[in-house]
């Protein structure tokens, strides 16, 4: 096969994009306050968001957790897909991310169905567990790949029967391929791919998500 034409994927992109995820005042304003408050540009692409609203109006969810809030930018979508009386459970680390996060929230009109819980993932996933909290419908991660493992142990242990875990950056440009990557996230990354690919509660497949580079999301659905 001839080589990706970077310039015709991009736009490509682009024309989906300007199709079916056209400009918004609040996820523009979202990127530019994330962007004065110095945060890094590593949100999903308006397309993964429009794809994420979907799958979760199409799961009919109404309880969604995210690993990995940033400033809040994935976080407006899904919450943009639940009912009115939905809930969001959005986990981060760093507090001036949250902060930035709920200021952006707010302002999208979504505020009062997102929590924000401040610290790191895999402590509020436990304390969430411990609590007993009421499985999540649709679990979306995109912290730190290191923990990826861990989280989905985590997440199933606050999941159903049909449960859809959505992960972020699975394929990296295709360094995942390598099968003893040198740099943490993307062994990281890999070691997830193959946790779903063999893992008895889930039946999973890994989306490729094409922007000018490749990445992956991966898609799986808790069975048991
Ligand atoms: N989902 C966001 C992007 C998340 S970027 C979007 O698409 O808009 C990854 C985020 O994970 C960063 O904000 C980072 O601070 C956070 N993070 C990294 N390690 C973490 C940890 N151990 N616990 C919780 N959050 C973490
Ligand atoms: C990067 C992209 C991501 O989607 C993410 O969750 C973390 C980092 C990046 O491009 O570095
Ligand atoms: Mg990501």
């Amino acid at each position: 096969m001839e080589s990706l034409n970077e310039q015709l994927v991009e736009n490509i992109d682009r024309y989906i994009e300007e199709l079916f995820a056209p400009p918004d005042e609040a996820l523009s304003q979202n990127l530019k306050e994330a962007d004065a408050a110095g945060l890094p540009p590593i949100q999903i692409s308006p397309n993964q968001g429009k794809l994420l609203y979907l799958l979760v109006k199409l799961s009919g969810a109404k309880r969604v957790m995210e690993i990995g809030t940033l400033g809040g930018y994935s976080t407006t979508w899904l919450a943009r897909a639940l009912p009115p009386d939905g809930t969001l459970i959005t986990l981060e680390w760093e507090a001036r991310h949250a902060a930035v996060a709920r200021q952006n929230l707010e302002r999208a009109g979504v505020g009062s169905i997102v929590e924000i819980l401040q610290g790191r993932a895999s402590d509020s996933l436990e304390a969430l567990i411990s609590d007993g909290a009421a499985p999540f419908d649709v679990i979306f991660i995109d912290a730190d790949k290191a923990g990826y493992v861990e989280y989905l142990e985590l997440a199933l242990k606050l999941s159903r029967p049909g449960t859809l875990i959505l992960v972020d950056n699975v394929i990296r440009n295709g360094l995942v391929l390598n099968p003893d990557p040198p740099d943490a996230a993307d062994h990281g990354a890999r070691a997830y791919n193959d946790a779903i690919a063999s893992h008895p509660r889930l039946e999973s497949v890994i989306l490729p998500i094409i922007r000018t580079r490749i990445d992956g999301m991966a898609i799986s659905i808790v069975r048991t």
